[in-house]
Protein backbone atom coordinates (compact mmCIF):
# COMPACT_ATOMS: atom_id res chain seq x y z
CA UNK A 1 0.00 0.00 0.00
CA UNK A 2 1.19 3.30 -1.03
CA UNK A 3 2.66 5.81 2.20
CA UNK A 4 1.04 9.21 2.79
CA UNK A 5 3.94 10.52 1.09
CA UNK A 6 3.50 8.75 -1.89
CA UNK A 7 0.19 9.14 -1.82
CA UNK A 8 0.69 13.29 -1.82
CA UNK A 9 3.36 12.99 -4.74
CA UNK A 10 1.08 10.35 -6.85
CA UNK A 11 0.64 11.75 -10.02
CA UNK A 12 -3.18 12.65 -11.94
CA UNK A 13 -2.64 9.80 -13.84
CA UNK A 14 -1.92 7.31 -10.84
CA UNK A 15 1.42 5.27 -9.48
CA UNK A 16 2.14 4.10 -13.24
CA UNK A 17 1.32 7.20 -15.02
CA UNK A 18 3.66 7.33 -18.22
CA UNK A 19 6.19 10.49 -18.77
CA UNK A 20 4.03 12.31 -21.09
CA UNK A 21 0.58 11.75 -18.91
CA UNK A 22 3.24 13.09 -15.82
CA UNK A 23 3.49 16.32 -17.81
CA UNK A 24 0.07 16.74 -18.02
CA UNK A 25 -1.26 17.71 -14.92
CA UNK A 26 -1.03 21.06 -12.78
CA UNK A 27 -0.79 22.35 -9.61
CA UNK A 28 -2.78 25.47 -10.72
CA UNK A 29 -6.19 26.24 -9.04
CA UNK A 30 -9.70 26.73 -10.82
CA UNK A 31 -11.40 30.03 -10.53
CA UNK A 32 -13.39 28.03 -7.97
CA UNK A 33 -10.99 26.98 -5.25
CA UNK A 34 -9.55 30.52 -5.46
CA UNK A 35 -10.00 33.02 -2.75
CA UNK A 36 -8.35 35.85 -4.57
CA UNK A 37 -10.99 36.19 -7.55
CA UNK A 38 -14.10 38.57 -7.90
CA UNK A 39 -16.90 36.53 -6.54
CA UNK A 40 -18.56 37.51 -10.10
CA UNK A 41 -16.13 35.32 -11.98
CA UNK A 42 -17.05 32.20 -9.65
CA UNK A 43 -20.49 32.71 -9.66
CA UNK A 44 -20.37 33.01 -13.54
CA UNK A 45 -19.24 29.24 -13.31
CA UNK A 46 -21.55 27.92 -11.41
CA UNK A 47 -24.26 29.50 -13.28
CA UNK A 48 -22.00 27.90 -16.74
CA UNK A 49 -22.52 24.41 -15.21
CA UNK A 50 -25.44 24.63 -14.28
CA UNK A 51 -26.34 25.81 -17.68
CA UNK A 52 -24.64 22.97 -19.62
CA UNK A 53 -26.25 20.59 -16.82
CA UNK A 54 -29.26 21.57 -18.22
CA UNK A 55 -28.44 21.62 -21.83
CA UNK A 56 -26.47 18.80 -22.33
CA UNK A 57 -28.67 16.30 -19.76
CA UNK A 58 -26.11 16.17 -17.27
CA UNK A 59 -28.25 16.93 -14.48
CA UNK A 60 -30.63 14.50 -15.84
CA UNK A 61 -28.08 11.58 -16.68
CA UNK A 62 -26.52 12.08 -13.30
CA UNK A 63 -29.58 11.81 -11.43
CA UNK A 64 -30.43 8.47 -13.19
CA UNK A 65 -27.16 7.22 -12.29
CA UNK A 66 -27.74 8.35 -8.90
CA UNK A 67 -31.29 7.03 -8.41
CA UNK A 68 -30.09 3.81 -9.89
CA UNK A 69 -27.80 2.84 -6.93
CA UNK A 70 -30.98 3.22 -4.11
CA UNK A 71 -33.22 1.59 -6.02
CA UNK A 72 -33.57 -1.31 -3.81
CA UNK A 73 -34.33 1.80 -1.18
CA UNK A 74 -37.48 2.92 -0.63
CA UNK A 75 -37.00 6.21 0.88
CA UNK A 76 -33.43 6.85 0.32
CA UNK A 77 -31.81 9.82 2.17
CA UNK A 78 -29.43 11.19 -0.14
CA UNK A 79 -26.11 13.81 0.13
CA UNK A 80 -25.00 16.04 -2.44
CA UNK A 81 -21.99 17.34 -2.00
CA UNK A 82 -20.28 19.67 -4.27
CA UNK A 83 -23.21 20.68 -5.41
CA UNK A 84 -22.47 24.40 -6.53
CA UNK A 85 -25.93 25.06 -7.87
CA UNK A 86 -27.97 22.30 -6.91
CA UNK A 87 -29.05 21.26 -10.21
CA UNK A 88 -28.75 17.31 -9.57
CA UNK A 89 -30.29 17.84 -6.23
CA UNK A 90 -33.10 19.81 -8.07
CA UNK A 91 -33.68 16.94 -10.33
CA UNK A 92 -33.22 14.17 -7.46
CA UNK A 93 -36.34 15.36 -5.86
CA UNK A 94 -38.52 15.82 -9.26
CA UNK A 95 -37.94 12.49 -9.80
CA UNK A 96 -38.34 10.67 -6.83
CA UNK A 97 -41.42 11.17 -4.75
CA UNK A 98 -39.89 10.33 -1.53
CA UNK A 99 -36.59 10.63 -1.19
CA UNK A 100 -34.68 13.12 1.07
CA UNK A 101 -31.78 15.82 -0.12
CA UNK A 102 -29.27 17.26 1.77
CA UNK A 103 -27.62 19.51 -0.72
CA UNK A 104 -24.17 20.70 0.17
CA UNK A 105 -21.14 22.84 -1.10
CA UNK A 106 -17.98 23.75 0.84
CA UNK A 107 -18.53 27.59 -0.39
CA UNK A 108 -20.60 29.53 1.52
CA UNK A 109 -21.91 32.17 -1.37
CA UNK A 110 -22.95 28.56 -3.47
CA UNK A 111 -24.62 27.23 -0.71
CA UNK A 112 -26.10 30.84 0.24
CA UNK A 113 -27.51 31.23 -2.98
CA UNK A 114 -28.85 27.18 -3.22
CA UNK A 115 -31.02 27.98 0.26
CA UNK A 116 -32.22 31.72 -1.62
CA UNK A 117 -33.99 29.47 -4.66
CA UNK A 118 -36.58 27.36 -4.68
CA UNK A 119 -33.94 23.92 -3.16
CA UNK A 120 -34.27 26.37 0.44
CA UNK A 121 -37.82 25.64 1.14
CA UNK A 122 -38.58 22.22 -0.79
CA UNK A 123 -39.83 20.36 2.14
CA UNK A 124 -37.74 17.21 1.39
CA UNK A 125 -34.22 19.28 0.66
CA UNK A 126 -31.81 20.87 3.38
CA UNK A 127 -29.34 22.73 1.59
CA UNK A 128 -26.02 23.59 4.47
CA UNK A 129 -22.52 23.80 4.13
CA UNK A 130 -20.47 20.70 4.20
CA UNK A 131 -16.23 19.66 3.46
CA UNK A 132 -16.54 16.37 1.67
CA UNK A 133 -13.51 15.67 3.20
CA UNK A 134 -14.55 16.17 6.70
CA UNK A 135 -18.26 15.40 6.56
CA UNK A 136 -19.91 16.41 9.62
CA UNK A 137 -22.69 13.90 9.77
CA UNK A 138 -22.86 10.61 11.51
CA UNK A 139 -22.23 6.99 10.44
CA UNK A 140 -24.61 5.53 7.98
CA UNK A 141 -27.01 8.47 8.15
CA UNK A 142 -27.17 8.26 4.13
CA UNK A 143 -27.96 5.71 1.76
CA UNK A 144 -26.33 7.50 -1.06
CA UNK A 145 -23.82 10.21 -1.20
CA UNK A 146 -22.85 11.62 -4.56
CA UNK A 147 -20.07 14.26 -5.81
CA UNK A 148 -20.79 15.11 -9.36
CA UNK A 149 -17.52 16.80 -11.22
CA UNK A 150 -15.80 17.71 -8.00
CA UNK A 151 -13.36 15.31 -7.02
CA UNK A 152 -10.64 16.52 -9.30
CA UNK A 153 -10.83 19.89 -7.61
CA UNK A 154 -9.00 17.83 -4.19
CA UNK A 155 -5.11 16.96 -3.94
CA UNK A 156 -4.68 13.25 -3.43
CA UNK A 157 -4.26 13.16 0.17
CA UNK A 158 -7.73 15.12 0.50
CA UNK A 159 -9.09 13.08 -2.46
CA UNK A 160 -8.47 9.92 0.07
CA UNK A 161 -9.99 11.43 2.65
CA UNK A 162 -13.60 11.82 0.61
CA UNK A 163 -13.58 7.70 0.11
CA UNK A 164 -12.81 7.53 3.80
CA UNK A 165 -15.48 10.00 5.36
CA UNK A 166 -18.55 8.91 1.97
CA UNK A 167 -18.28 5.83 2.84
CA UNK A 168 -18.64 6.09 6.73
CA UNK A 169 -21.70 8.54 6.34
CA UNK A 170 -23.11 6.49 3.79
CA UNK A 171 -24.23 3.23 2.67
CA UNK A 172 -22.50 4.22 -0.82
CA UNK A 173 -20.17 6.89 -2.21
CA UNK A 174 -20.55 7.62 -6.04
CA UNK A 175 -18.53 9.55 -7.87
CA UNK A 176 -18.42 11.32 -10.90
CA UNK A 177 -16.01 12.80 -12.48
CA UNK A 178 -14.07 13.86 -15.43
CA UNK A 179 -12.85 11.13 -17.32
CA UNK A 180 -8.44 11.41 -17.98
CA UNK A 181 -8.21 10.61 -21.46
CA UNK A 182 -4.75 8.66 -22.90
CA UNK A 183 -2.06 11.04 -23.09
CA UNK A 184 -1.88 11.85 -27.02
CA UNK A 185 -6.19 11.83 -26.43
CA UNK A 186 -5.48 14.06 -23.49
CA UNK A 187 -3.60 16.28 -25.65
CA UNK A 188 -5.94 16.74 -28.71
CA UNK A 189 -8.63 17.88 -25.78
CA UNK A 190 -6.77 20.28 -24.46
CA UNK A 191 -5.61 21.57 -27.30
CA UNK A 192 -9.35 22.45 -28.30
CA UNK A 193 -10.42 24.07 -25.23
CA UNK A 194 -6.70 26.22 -24.84
CA UNK A 195 -7.21 29.18 -27.13
CA UNK A 196 -10.82 30.09 -25.21
CA UNK A 197 -9.33 30.12 -22.00
CA UNK A 198 -7.88 33.37 -21.16
CA UNK A 199 -11.24 35.17 -22.39
CA UNK A 200 -13.99 32.40 -20.41
CA UNK A 201 -13.74 31.68 -16.91
CA UNK A 202 -15.66 28.52 -17.82
CA UNK A 203 -13.00 27.05 -20.38
CA UNK A 204 -10.06 28.35 -17.80
CA UNK A 205 -11.56 26.12 -15.11
CA UNK A 206 -12.04 23.52 -17.87
CA UNK A 207 -8.55 23.18 -19.16
CA UNK A 208 -7.46 22.90 -15.34
CA UNK A 209 -10.17 20.45 -14.64
CA UNK A 210 -8.96 18.59 -17.14
CA UNK A 211 -5.00 18.53 -15.92
CA UNK A 212 -6.82 17.38 -12.49
CA UNK A 213 -8.94 14.92 -13.55
CA UNK A 214 -7.65 11.29 -11.95
CA UNK A 215 -7.30 8.23 -13.66
CA UNK A 216 -9.02 4.98 -13.26
CA UNK A 217 -6.05 3.67 -11.85
CA UNK A 218 -5.37 6.75 -9.54
CA UNK A 219 -8.78 6.05 -8.10
CA UNK A 220 -7.90 2.70 -6.94
CA UNK A 221 -5.06 3.57 -5.25
CA UNK A 222 -6.71 6.94 -3.39
CA UNK A 223 -9.38 4.72 -2.28
CA UNK A 224 -7.10 1.63 -0.94
CA UNK A 225 -5.04 4.21 0.89
CA UNK A 226 -8.57 5.58 2.26
CA UNK A 227 -9.25 2.12 3.85
CA UNK A 228 -8.22 -1.41 1.74
CA UNK A 229 -11.83 -2.61 3.23
CA UNK A 230 -13.48 0.04 0.53
CA UNK A 231 -14.71 -1.70 -2.61
CA UNK A 232 -14.84 0.15 -5.65
CA UNK A 233 -16.58 0.00 -8.87
CA UNK A 234 -15.60 1.62 -11.51
CA UNK A 235 -17.01 2.34 -15.13
CA UNK A 236 -17.14 4.46 -18.07
CA UNK A 237 -14.14 6.88 -18.30
CA UNK A 238 -13.05 6.71 -21.75
CA UNK A 239 -14.79 10.12 -23.44
CA UNK A 240 -17.69 9.55 -20.95
CA UNK A 241 -17.32 10.53 -17.08
CA UNK A 242 -16.27 7.84 -14.79
CA UNK A 243 -18.75 6.80 -12.56
CA UNK A 244 -16.91 5.37 -9.08
CA UNK A 245 -19.53 3.33 -6.83
CA UNK A 246 -17.50 2.66 -3.28
CA UNK A 247 -18.59 1.04 -0.29
CA UNK A 248 -17.60 -0.98 2.58
CA UNK A 249 -18.45 -4.39 3.15
CA UNK A 250 -21.73 -4.73 5.62
C1 LIG B 1 -16.97 22.14 -10.84
S1 LIG B 1 -18.02 22.44 -9.47
C2 LIG B 1 -19.27 21.19 -9.68
C3 LIG B 1 -20.63 21.66 -9.26
C4 LIG B 1 -21.74 20.65 -9.50
N1 LIG B 1 -21.54 19.45 -8.71
C5 LIG B 1 -21.84 20.28 -10.98
O1 LIG B 1 -21.79 19.09 -11.29
O2 LIG B 1 -21.98 21.17 -11.81
C6 LIG B 1 -17.09 21.85 -8.11
C7 LIG B 1 -17.75 22.11 -6.79
O3 LIG B 1 -17.03 21.42 -5.77
C8 LIG B 1 -17.02 22.24 -4.63
N2 LIG B 1 -15.93 21.78 -3.75
C9 LIG B 1 -14.61 21.97 -3.87
N3 LIG B 1 -13.96 21.44 -2.83
C10 LIG B 1 -14.91 20.90 -2.02
C11 LIG B 1 -14.87 20.21 -0.77
N4 LIG B 1 -13.72 19.99 -0.13
N5 LIG B 1 -16.04 19.81 -0.24
C12 LIG B 1 -17.21 20.06 -0.86
N6 LIG B 1 -17.31 20.70 -2.03
C13 LIG B 1 -16.17 21.12 -2.61
C14 LIG B 1 -16.85 23.64 -5.19
O4 LIG B 1 -17.22 24.63 -4.26
C15 LIG B 1 -17.78 23.56 -6.41
O5 LIG B 1 -19.08 23.94 -6.10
Amino acid sequence: MATVDEIARMPRGGPDASCLDRLLQTDRQEYLDRDDVDPRVKRSVVRALDWTGQVFGNHERFAAIALEEVADVADPAILELGAGHGGLSRTLLEWHPTATVTVTDVEPASVAAIAAGDLGTHPRATVREMDATAMDASDGQFDLAVFVLSFHHLAPAAAARVFTEGTRVATKLLIIDLPRPPAPLHLLRLATMLPLAPFAPFVHDGVISSLRAYSSSALRALARHADPAIDVQLRGGLLSPQVVVASRAP
